[in-house]
């Protein structure tokens, strides 16, 4: 009987491309079950959403300062002379077809974007998913957020309104501060004196090409690394240091991603839909003499304007030349604590002595220093985020701006100071809770009198399974390469891991 037309095409694609092959190999990886895992997936699909809506701008967007008279649908502007860039920013806006939808989308795509990465960062780093042999990854997936705080700032500069000409004005001033050299890099970066008539240009092939593109690369070497070294999950029955249980990738995780996908799209469209963001109208072009009130980065590098808004403006001269403290201390303490996180894999190593692979993920009350330390750094971002705002609360809180300010220069050491000791003290109550639970079991609320008139609460012993869970973790003084327990329990699919010796897959 001759092969089918399907059977003959698959035929050809695998004589010239080892679909067969690779299908058998990939299409029955295992993918675990935790909503967690679908961080990663958010921060993918917003990424795919940018590429889609980013392609779109760009066919009506033009990235020149040049010089022109508006005259287009938004008649309160009309007859102001504005760069080419705000004026084409006017017209996606209010006369290219569904061009204020997508601009939005961009918009929110970003900030989900962003936030994205910043959660997944955080659910790896609580639950020591990065731990040997991760920890590339992790630096892959940090040099992503990294790049990803850039591709904003350049974006949101593109449109050059007030706002983001206030934004390119603090860029400047932050270059100008870095001793020796910091003339030349604005003269350099700016093509001349601020704001010359380059900058957004230069942005613009930086943020439609250079930076998604190297952005493209990581992301597939990252979900590339994560096939290789199969994914970590949480102890449970059944899951062991040697296997990965969950469902096969196709069909099951195959129609749950990409149902996955158009949900997160939707989400997003909906809210670029009735939510407006960056109303670049009514800021109306940059100017250098001007500043617009209330100017605010997006979220994500507010903590980085905190930093400049709350330091003293000191400053000091050595040899003639003035060095700005007041700036600089700010600008390398803010990629000081990105870098922080970044290496904080190989300090953790250091520190623990622990190098051995990982593959369970911890509950994050298990460890409670890291999860303190985590806990302490996101405060710390936060503080600093109020003091990026310190205009807006003083005025909403109807405070005085110093008041604000001295609030977030003390903040923002005792704050992660409190916050480290109080989460690490909650860390052990629910360790003490869970030792409780393993030894005595769940209490029912039931009180029994006995025959000699003592009153005692029932408890109910716990599940095998659960038990398992609360006790699959090492104890604190353990003799290090002590290996967790394992105990087998009927799981879903289990695949085994293939690069330790020994192991199958
Ligand atoms: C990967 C992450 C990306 C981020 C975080 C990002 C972020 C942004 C932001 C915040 C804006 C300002 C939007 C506004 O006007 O309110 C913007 C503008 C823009 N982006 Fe992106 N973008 C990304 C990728 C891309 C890509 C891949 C392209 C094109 C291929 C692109 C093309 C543009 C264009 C043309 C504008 C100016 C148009 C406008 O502002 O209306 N972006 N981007
Ligand atoms: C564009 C941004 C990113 C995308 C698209 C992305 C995507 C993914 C996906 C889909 C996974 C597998 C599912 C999961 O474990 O959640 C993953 C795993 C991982 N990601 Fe990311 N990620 C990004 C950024 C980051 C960042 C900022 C970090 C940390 C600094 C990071 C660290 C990791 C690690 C360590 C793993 C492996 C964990 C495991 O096997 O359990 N990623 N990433």
């Amino acid at each position: 009987m001759s092969a089918g037309r399907g059977e003959r095409l698959a035929d050809w694609f695998d004589g010239r491309l080892g679909t067969h092959t690779l299908g058998r190999k990939y299409l029955r990886k295992v993918f675990p079950d935790h909503w967690s895992f679908l961080l990663g997936e958010i921060c993918l699909y917003s990424f795919v959403v940018l590429v889609l809506t980013g392609v779109y701008l760009t066919l009506f967007f033009h990235p020149s300062m040049n010089e022109v008279v508006y005259d287009g649908s938004y008649t309160p502007l009309n007859g102001v002379r504005m760069s080419e860039a705000y004026a084409s920013t006017l017209d996606i806006s209010f006369d290219v077809r569904g061009g204020l939808l997508i601009r939005q989308l961009h918009h929110w795509a970003a900030l989900v974007f962003v936030a994205g990465m910043l959660t997944h960062m955080m659910r790896h780093f609580f639950t020591g998913s990065f731990r040997k042999p991760r920890e590339v990854n992790w630096l892959f997936g940090w040099l992503l957020l990294f790049l990803g705080l850039f591709e904003g700032l350049f974006g949101y500069s593109l449109p050059d309104d007030l706002l983001s000409g206030t934004g390119l004005r603090f860029v400047h001033g932050a270059l100008l501060s870095v001793p020796i050299v910091g003339t030349y890099l604005a003269m350099f970066l700016f093509g001349g004196e601020f704001p010359g008539d380059d900058i957004v240009a230069r942005f613009y092939s930086l943020h439609v090409l250079l930076i998604p593109g190297v952005m493209a690369a990581l992301i597939v070497v990252h979900v590339l690394l994560v096939v290789y070294h199969k994914h970590t999950q949480f102890a449970g029955p059944g899951r062991t240091e040697r296997n990965v249980v969950g469902a096969p990738f196709m069909p099951v995780y195959l129609a749950k991603a990409g149902g996955f996908f158009f949900l997160v799209f939707g989400v997003l469209a909906l809210i670029a839909a009735v939510a407006t963001i960056n109303p670049v109208w009514s800021y109306g072009p940059y100017r250098a003499d001007q500043v617009s009130t209330g100017a605010q980065p997006d979220w994500y590098l507010g903590f980085a304007e905190g930093l400049v808004r709350i330091m003293p403006g000191w400053e000091i001269t050595l040899w003639g030349h003035t060095l700005v403290l007041g700036v600089l201390i700010p600008i390398v303490v803010f990629p000081l604590l990105l870098v922080f996180i970044g290496v904080y894999p190989f300090l953790e190593a250091r520190f623990t002595g622990d190098r051995r692979e990982h593959h369970l993920l911890d509950r994050p009350r298990n460890r409670p220093v890291r999860t303190a330390i985590g806990a302490a750094w996101i405060s710390l971002y936060l503080v600093l985020l109020a003091g990026g705002g310190n205009d807006i609360v003083a005025t909403r809180l109807h405070l005085s701006i110093n008041t604000v300010t001295w609030a977030v220069r003390i903040g923002m050491f005792v704050v992660p100071a409190a916050v480290f000791v109080a989460t690490r003290r909650i860390c052990l109550g629910l360790q003490r809770r869970d030792r409780e639970l393993v030894a005595h079991g769940r209490p029912t609320g039931v009180v029994k009198r006995l025959p000699h008139g003592e009153y005692v609460e029932v408890h109910e012993p716990l599940s095998r399974a659960r038990l398992h869970t609360l006790t699959a973790h090492e104890r604190p003084g353990e003799p290090v390469g002590h290996e967790p327990p394992r105990r087998a329990v009927a799981g879903q699919v289990r695949t085994g891991r293939g690069r330790t010796p020994g192991r199958s897959g």
